[in-house]
């Protein structure tokens, strides 16, 4: 299975349930103390190494199935795509041949400046045109779909005109992209935007849904934080057998990037995953999980 999978109209590839690919877990991970079924790597992390982490990737890849996570292509930036990061990463592509390749709807920087965060954009019908010009373009770089992530969002602009989810929907419609939703970011932005993320999942067409990420998040009082620092909270599992409903058949990845645990916490979490999808699935009817309707809240 490789980049090529994800050629337009090739089957959604059945990855199962993974985590993300962390140093803390090399060792573990390569004397096979875990479940998972595939792994999620940071591609600027192994996109300019020959050392350790390209050598563990491989053999990790030697066993398992790999996404590459991209979280510098910048996609929504009025810079010039950065055509040396995109060869790069070809070159990574062409090494592991990932099972997907994904990064965020974000930008990250201007004029040159790397600003190191996943910023949001306003949502107007100019950044559609802009943002969906680009991801054709990297597609082309690349020779292949590319899935782009829902943010975790903090503020929104006085000037969109479009909600994130039609966005998403209509960028992945017009670019031909796939979309990686990120359960925990839906219901991030939906709490501090005071959103309906029901309505929000509901508004996320089926046949572009390559991946699911599940995190968790820090309630910071006034609004909730994406941290990937904890146990994935229990609205977000509600959420998130709400959208395997949706979204039957779509791969799972739990990330967790701060105050890291054993890989033995890790294999818990996943493996409540896989539990949570089958309860929402069956066996008989499909048990519709009934999340949280947002309700305007004092966050917001
Ligand atoms: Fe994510």
């Amino acid at each position: 299975m490789g980049f090529d999978s994800l050629r337009p109209n090739a089957p959604n590839p059945q990855l199962g349930f993974g985590a993300g690919l962390r140093a803390e877990h090399y060792q573990d991970v390569l004397d096979d103390r875990h479940s998972f079924d595939w792994f999620e790597a940071i591609s600027e992390n192994y996109m300019d190494s020959g050392g350790r982490p390209l050598h563990v990737l491989q053999r990790v890849r030697s066993e398992h199935p790999i996404a590459l996570h991209g979280v510098s292509l910048s996609i929504g930036s009025t810079d010039p795509l950065d055509r040396d990061y995109l060869r790069r990463l070809r070159s990574l592509i062409d090494r592991i041949e990932p099972a997907l390749v994904t990064d965020h709807l974000c930008w990250c920087g201007v004029e040159g400046n790397a600003l190191y965060d996943l910023l949001p954009l306003p949502y107007t019908e100019e950044a559609l045109a802009h943002v969906a010009d680009r991801v054709a373009q990297v597609q082309d770089a690349l020779g292949g779909r590319i899935l782009l992530e829902n943010p975790s969002t903090y503020v929104a602009f006085a000037h969109s005109t479009i909600a994130e989810h039609e966005f998403l929907a209509e960028l992945a419609r017009r670019a031909d992209c796939g979309i990686l939703l990120d359960v925990n970011n839906v219901y991030v932005t939906a709490e501090n935007l005071a959103l309906d993320p029901v309505e929000y999942i509901d508004g996320i067409p089926p046949d572009r849904v390559g991946q699911f990420h599940l995190a968790g998040f820090t309630d910071m009082g006034t609004y909730l934080f994406d941290t990937h620092s904890a146990p994935v909270d229990d609205q977000v599992w509600d959420l998130y057998r709400y959208a395997c409903n949706r979204f039957p058949g779509v791969p799972t990845l739990v990330e967790w990037d701060a105050d890291i645990p054993p890989l033995d916490r890790l294999c818990d979490e996943v493996e409540r995953a896989r539990r949570e999808r089958a309860a929402a699935l069956g066996p008989g009817p499909r048990k519709h999980a009934e999340p949280q309707r947002n309700t305007a809240t004092d966050r917001a």
